[in-house]
């Protein structure tokens, strides 16, 4: 018997729990890894992706979630093709998670005001800027509008961010897991729709 390996090391079963309390753990704790996936979106020239913060992970509903800005590129890709991916890491846990998803975009709804209620001043200061992202600026500046610098905005000034404000959440299709270990790295593939899993060569 190998020793100090984990559970689901050769038990399948185990591992989409283990993949959900780990973005779960991502979405409440700055430490975690998996709190910070690439998220990848399709433009025209093919595929683009960035760093996101992610704010949910609902395991009932098979949703990922992230805030973004909607004047945001890719807001523009997704509208086009709501293909979307994640790639977690955790160098600690050794572990890989890939994620493919159908990416929804919510704007002034429920779920758009209700994440902006929670969502912190420091936060809020990403949306208040009268560029888009993205746009071309002939200094070295976060925006051409008065720079609010280190400060944070008061919540009336926050307010104006709310218009370009918006979450994605994205409906997970399947998950493919990679487990790095001396004694041999681990594969799986999960296919949620259709509730089948398998291992895979890694
Ligand atoms: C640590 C970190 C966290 C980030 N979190 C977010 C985020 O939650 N939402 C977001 O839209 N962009 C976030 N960004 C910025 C994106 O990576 C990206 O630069 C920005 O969204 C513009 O992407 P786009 O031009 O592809 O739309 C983050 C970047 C870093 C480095």
């Amino acid at each position: 018997m190998i020793k100090d390996i984990p559970d689901y090391y050769n038990n399948i079963n185990l591992i989409l729990d283990e993949i959900w309390t780990l973005l779960q753990r991502g979405v409440v704790d700055r430490n975690e890894d998996f709190r910070l996936p690439v998220v990848i979106a399709n433009s025209d020239e093919g595929a683009d992706g960035r760093i996101v913060v992610l704010r949910g992970a609902f395991k009932d509903k098979n949703i990922l979630r992230f805030h973004t800005d909607y004047r945001s590129p890719k807001i523009e890709y997704l509208k086009k093709n709501k293909k979307i991916y994640f790639v977690f890491y955790s160098k600690k846990r050794k572990i890989q998670v890939r994620a493919e998803g159908t990416a929804t975009i919510h704007k002034d709804n429920e779920i758009a005001k209700q994440a902006w209620t929670k969502t912190q001043m420091m936060s809020r200061k990403c949306y208040l800027s009268p560029q888009a992202p993205g746009d071309l600026i002939s200094e070295s500046a976060s925006d051409l509008s008065k720079d609010m610098g280190g400060n944070v905005p008061t919540l009336e000034q926050s307010e104006i961010g709310y218009k370009n404000f918006c979450v994605v959440e994205s409906k997970i299709k399947s998950f493919e897991w990679l487990y790095l270990a001396s004694q041999g790295h681990r594969r799986a593939k999960f296919l949620i729709d259709e509730n089948k899993n398998t291992w895979l060569v890694p």
